[in-house]
């Protein structure tokens, strides 16, 4: 029997990333999945690709940033499951790389919409179902920038997921006597659309020249990660409600240094990374120097 028998987990970002490799962990752990993003094609690929490995999986269309969306995937999780019992807040945006005045207002307003507006809305309708039962786990998926530490070029992300780590905590102070697990976990970094699909402001793109190096030497499948969350969501975590958990810690910084001067040493051929990145104009133009 697995970890999650009988389960139910609704994910929000399931359709790809990180979201869907949850979804995959879960299944295999004996869970229910419903999954939401914002593209039809993707949730139907997405459901369709779990249902044939096995998995009792079902998914809607869901933008995080319209709470009326965010009701309708937790009630399609009931109506489908009969309840949920954990809900993960995984769908995450990152505006373009490049100085905060660059980047257009809208691409800003997109972060701040899904990471901060949509961990509000799925923080909001699973503790409505959660609470009054006195029992579920709500996981918030975290993300560079949650340590509050600023992170320049990535402002709108880094700040957004640093708000999210505090909502999370207050929310776990709050309802710490309630019998609801509140966790959060920055995943680290991952070879996903996220990180290997970049854009960039015009100017500022040569500083993701090291981005191919820095993903060898640090960057996991989204699958590890996964685990975790797993593992998060699973009965191990009864009683502990609060934990915040950084799967990018010293020892993996420093196993992948080590890795990657290994390889370097042996004069090893570097993998490929299948890197794009996209140049856009800066919203704002630079003033010129006199
Ligand atoms: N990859 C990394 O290196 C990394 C590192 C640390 C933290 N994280 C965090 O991990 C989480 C997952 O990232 P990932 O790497 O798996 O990203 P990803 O590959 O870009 O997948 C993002 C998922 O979220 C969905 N999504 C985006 N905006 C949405 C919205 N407004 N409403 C609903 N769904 C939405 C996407 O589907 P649609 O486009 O169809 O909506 C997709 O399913 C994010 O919270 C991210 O911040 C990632």
């Amino acid at each position: 029997m697995g970890i999650l028998q009988d389960k139910t987990l609704v994910i929000t970002g399931g359709t790809r990333g990180l979201g869907l490799a949850i979804a995959k962990a879960a299944a295999a752990e004996g869970a229910r999945v419903v999954i939401g993003s914002r593209s039809a094609a993707s949730v139907e690929r997405a459901v369709a690709e779990l249902t044939a490995a096995g998995a009792q999986a079902t998914g809607i269309t869901c933008d995080v940033s319209d709470l009326t969306q965010v009701e309708a995937l937790a009630e399609h999780a009931v109506a489908t499951f009969g309840r949920f019992d954990v809900w993960i807040n995984n769908a995450g945006y990152a505006p373009p790389f490049g100085p905060t005045m660059h980047i257009a207002p809208a691409a800003f307003m997109v972060a701040v919409q899904t990471n901060i507006i949509g961990t509000y809305h799925g923080s909001l309708v699973a503790l409505r179902a959660f609470l009054p039962a006195g029992r579920g786990k709500l996981i918030n998926i975290l993300g560079r920038g949650s340590d509050g530490k600023p992170a320049e070029m990535q402002n709108g992300y880094a700040s957004s997921k640093a708000w999210e780590r505090s909502f999370t905590l207050g929310l776990a102070q709050e309802y710490k006597e309630s019998g609801v697990g509140i966790y959060a976990i920055n995943p680290g970094m991952m070879t996903t659309d996220f990180l290997t699909n970049l854009t960039a402001v015009s100017g500022y793109e040569k500083r993701l020249n090291a981005m191919p190096t820095i993903i060898r030497t640090w960057a996991t499948p989204p699958e590890a990660p996964a685990q975790r969350v797993v593992w998060l969501a699973s009965s191990a975590t009864d009683g502990k409600t609060g934990l915040s958990l950084n799967e990018i810690g010293p020892g993996k910084m420093l196993g992948g240094a080590l890795r990657e001067g290994w390889r370097r040493l042996l004069r090893r051929p570097a993998p490929p990374i299948d890197m794009k990145i996209a140049v856009i104009p800066a919203a704002l133009p630079l003033a010129r120097k006199r």
